[in-house]
């Protein structure tokens, strides 16, 4: 097993994070983790009624695996429960000892640079403008079946990017350095490999 890298991948909604997070790994053989699943997670439980401070003190890995994780309203109770300082903090241990596992881990977020890891060795900031995001948001939904209209989504990528970044507990902001990637015109070949090539710069 080869010493721990973590590499930090940040950025807004739907910028590409997940499938690039899910293509480095896979390059250099680390694990991936999708943080905004734990919030998302969070989300689902304040949707059934629980206390989301409860909720992410008692977070297991099943939680992790409901099939309605990705959904626009549930993606919407995340953003509102991340703004907790409790939720945030009691989802901080966790993260921290993935980022450090032995073999290399990626993990994806919004303070993931900042916040978690800001001793990571390779740090991303994951961009695209805001229609273009809500594009490749809408296809996605569409192709799961859920009825949304692109309005509707752009909407809600607005929505969430604005909570993420105004709020006052690890806000969305990229990292001092962090290389900034916009994806707005690449395909997502050339996104993978722009992420890859900067990350090899860190490792040399
Ligand atoms: O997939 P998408 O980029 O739309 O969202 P996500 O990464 O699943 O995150 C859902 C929500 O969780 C975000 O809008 C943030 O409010 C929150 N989040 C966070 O605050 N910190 C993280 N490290 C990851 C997600």
């Amino acid at each position: 097993m080869s010493a721990p890298f973590t590499i930090a991948i940040d950025g807004p909604a739907a910028a590409g994070k997940g499938t690039i997070s899910k293509a480095v790994a896979a390059h250099f053989g680390f694990a991936h983790l999708d943080t905004g699943l734990l919030y998302r997670a969070v989300g689902a439980k304040l949707l059934l009624g629980m206390d989301p401070v409860v909720a992410a003190r008692t977070l297991t890995a099943e939680d992790l695996q409901g099939g309605d994780l990705r959904s626009p309203e549930v993606a919407q109770a995340a953003s509102k429960v991340a703004v907790i300082g409790e939720v945030r903090a009691a989802l901080l241990d966790f993260q921290r000892s993935f980022a450090r596992r032995a073999g290399g881990a990626v993990l994806d977020g919004r303070d993931i640079g900042t916040v978690i890891c800001p001793n990571a060795e390779a740090k991303l900031f994951v961009t695209a403008r805001a229609e273009v995001r809500a594009d490749r948001r809408f296809a996605e939904l569409n192709a799961a079946g859920a009825a949304v209209s692109r309005a509707q989504v752009l909407a809600d990528v607005k929505e969430r990017d604005a909570r993420d970044r105004e709020r006052a507990a690890a806000p969305l902001i990229p990292a001092q350095d962090a290389v900034e990637i916009d994806t707005s015109d690449m395909s997502i070949e050339d996104a993978i490999a722009a992420a890859i090539a900067a990350i090899e710069a860190r490792r040399s």
